[in-house]
């Protein structure tokens, strides 16, 4: 039990003081309706969230404009008539105490139309997308800019770039993916040109005081992608610009089968390596780590040795909704883990299914099923 641990001292980021260590890092479930909008399984599952005493609940990735769509039930930020809907997952995480930040993202090549647009037309699958011209660069730039002044009048704390997934503020930073031949592609500089100017866009659009936090790359695991030694000059830019927090992931959807990852997904903590390098590069900028975060033990000892401050749990607090209550000696039982040997979740989310979680109960799995008015067994 944590009650007296670093994990729940408070901590400031973009001017907000978070009431403990403990955020919900973005976590996309296809909960939303299949034209982009909130539903009710959707508020529901963010008030759980929101109620389990992490401090931030950072919605998931957020469509920014059509073209940008990871999936047809992927939450949409693209125009002003979503406003109504999004100020529903605000209100239930606040209504709960915590702060409330939304995710957006455009998809670039891994959107789920054939019609793509990315840095290059590198291909993926059977698809090759177009190459963006300097009119779609501008354009991109202004869509994140509107997306995030949506997320301020929707009633959010603040906003978070999708930089990372290999979405398309990260295609342009791979070398891999940018194989651009103008101002936006070649050498570094010129690869992390769109985004910076993206954050630009949008912290101009949602002025001071607004915090704008970042999803960040630290590595793609590709010979030819992004490395480390590239991440870190972006991150110091970022920090330049006065980010509000870098929430360091590494991987893409291409790299996430390839070794090492496969294996080190497997490890509680497995990303905290790459966190506390970022964290040593900008020392004064506020950095998440998520990754198999099972024990509040393990987040305690990377909170003390520095590697981060903020402690990010995705499928873990899926697993347990008590987890942060349960590390605080607010309810005893113990703690439910995420099976490492168990994909359900994700692999439900790839087929367009509701997903819910091995370790639930019976009678919890039993009573979602019902919920979404699945027929069958709760079995496994
Ligand atoms: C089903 C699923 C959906 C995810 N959706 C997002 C997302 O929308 N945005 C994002 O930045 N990361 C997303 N992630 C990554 C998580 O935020 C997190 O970094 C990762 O799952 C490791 O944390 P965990 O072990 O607690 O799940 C997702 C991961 C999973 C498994």
């Amino acid at each position: 039990m944590e009650r007296e641990s670093i994990l729940f001292t408070p901590f400031g980021i973009g001017g907000l003081t978070l009431s403990n260590r403990i955020i919900m890092a973005p976590t996309y479930l296809g909960y939303g309706h299949n034209d982009g909008t909130v539903s009710d399984l959707l508020l529901e599952h963010y008030k759980t969230m929101a109620a389990s005493g992490a401090a931030l609940i950072v919605v998931e990735n957020t469509g920014i404009h059509p073209s940008g769509l990871g999936a047809p039930s992927m939450l949409r930020i693209d125009d002003d008539r979503y406003l109504k809907g999004l100020a529903g997952p605000a209100k239930v995480i606040r209504a709960e105490g915590a702060l409330a930040f939304i995710q957006i993202n455009h998809a670039g090549r891994y959107a789920f139309m054939p019609e793509r647009m990315a840095p290059s037309p590198v291909p993926i699958g059977k698809a090759t997308p177009r190459e963006m011209t300097l009119e779609d660069i501008e354009h991109a730039t202004a869509w994140f800019a509107r997306a995030a002044a949506r997320a301020q009048s929707a009633g959010f704390d603040g906003v978070e770039l999708h930089g990372g997934t290999g979405y398309l503020l990260s295609q342009f930073l791979s070398p891999r993916t940018n194989r651009r031949t103008d101002g936006y592609g070649g050498t570094p500089q010129n690869r992390m040109r769109f985004p910076l100017e993206v954050v630009d866009a949008v912290m101009a659009a949602v002025g001071k005081g607004f915090p704008v936090g970042y999803r960040f790359i630290a590595e793609e695991f590709f010979p030819e992608g992004l490395h480390t030694d590239e991440a870190i000059p972006f991150a110091k830019e970022l920090a330049k610009k006065g980010i509000a927090y870098l929430s360091v992931m590494v991987g893409t959807h291409e790299s996430f089968a390839l070794e090492p990852y496969a294996t080190m997904e497997k490890d509680e903590g497995y990303m905290a390596g790459h966190a506390a390098t970022i964290k040593k590069a900008v020392p004064t900028t506020p950095v998440i780590t998520a990754g198999r975060i099972q024990s509040p033990a393990t987040a305690r000892a990377i909170l003390e040795a520095g590697k981060a401050d903020l402690i990010g749990l995705a499928r873990v607090l899926f697993a347990d909704p008590l987890w942060p209550k349960k590390a605080r000696g607010l309810v005893s039982a113990p703690i439910v883990p995420c099976s490492p040997s168990c994909s359900l979740c994700t692999r439900r989310v790839m087929t367009g299914k509701p997903p819910f979680c091995s370790q639930w109960d019976k009678e919890r799995r039993q009573a979602f099923l019902g919920r979404i008015g699945e027929t069958g067994s709760p079995e496994l």
